[in-house]
């Protein structure tokens, strides 16, 4: 069967990005998909040079406005005839053109159990730090379709770990990411599995 066709947007660091071009080169997205291009709305985003690096497809666009932006996104992405769309660290939301161009099928990362300390302004370390001034006793990770609301699309995996005495946001934000490089491949491999 012919490899699924993914793209991946990042804004930073994308380590999430590096989990999934791992996992599709010897992991469990091995011989069932392949990353084609990673895009970003941040031309010095790290994770971009990693990605040129693996001699992989790169594009940032700068255009200001969410409109401006999704439909200079979808331009650079409609050459690769994507099967998904992956965020991994993309700190944009996802306007009405570019979740049409991709219907179904754009999946994000967030790092804490939802539907709990999701929405807008619930990213990076806040989201560790409104755990810990919650006194929850466990945090987590899920992967989600994106949908038009923030944070809100339809759940398709989580992986959860203890919260610690002695954890800072840091500590736990550290635990978290661990999960979430196994949970995202794994959660695209059954997403791409049963779409096919
Ligand atoms: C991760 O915690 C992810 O859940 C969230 O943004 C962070 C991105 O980190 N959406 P990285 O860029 O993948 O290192």
């Amino acid at each position: 069967m012919a490899l699924k066709r993914l793209g991946i947007l990042i804004s930073g660091t994308g380590s999430n990005m590096k989990a999934l071009v791992e996992a599709s080169r010897s992991g469990c997205l091995q011989g069932l998909a392949e990353v084609k291009v990673v895009g970003s709305n941040n031309p010095d985003a790290a994770g971009l040079e990693w990605a040129k690096n693996q001699r992989l497809d790169t594009f940032s666009v700068t255009e200001k406005t969410r409109d401006a932006r999704d439909l200079a996104m979808i331009e650079k992405l409609k050459p690769y005839n994507l099967d998904a769309l992956l965020l991994a660290g993309y700190d944009r939301i996802v306007g009405p053109n570019l979740l049409q161009a991709y219907h179904g099928t754009i999946l994000n990362i967030h790092p804490s159990l939802l539907p709990a300390y999701g929405g807008k302004g619930m990213v990076g370390i806040q989201v560790h730090q409104a755990v810990l001034a919650a006194g929850d006793a466990e945090s987590g990770c899920t992967v989600h379709l994106v949908d038009d609301g923030v944070d809100t699309g339809r759940i398709l995996g989580q992986k959860t770990v203890p919260v610690l005495s002695e954890d800072t946001p840091e500590t736990l934000q550290a635990r978290v990411l661990e999960q979430e490089y196994q949970l995202y491949p794994q959660t695209v491999k059954e997403f791409l599995s049963a779409s096919s």
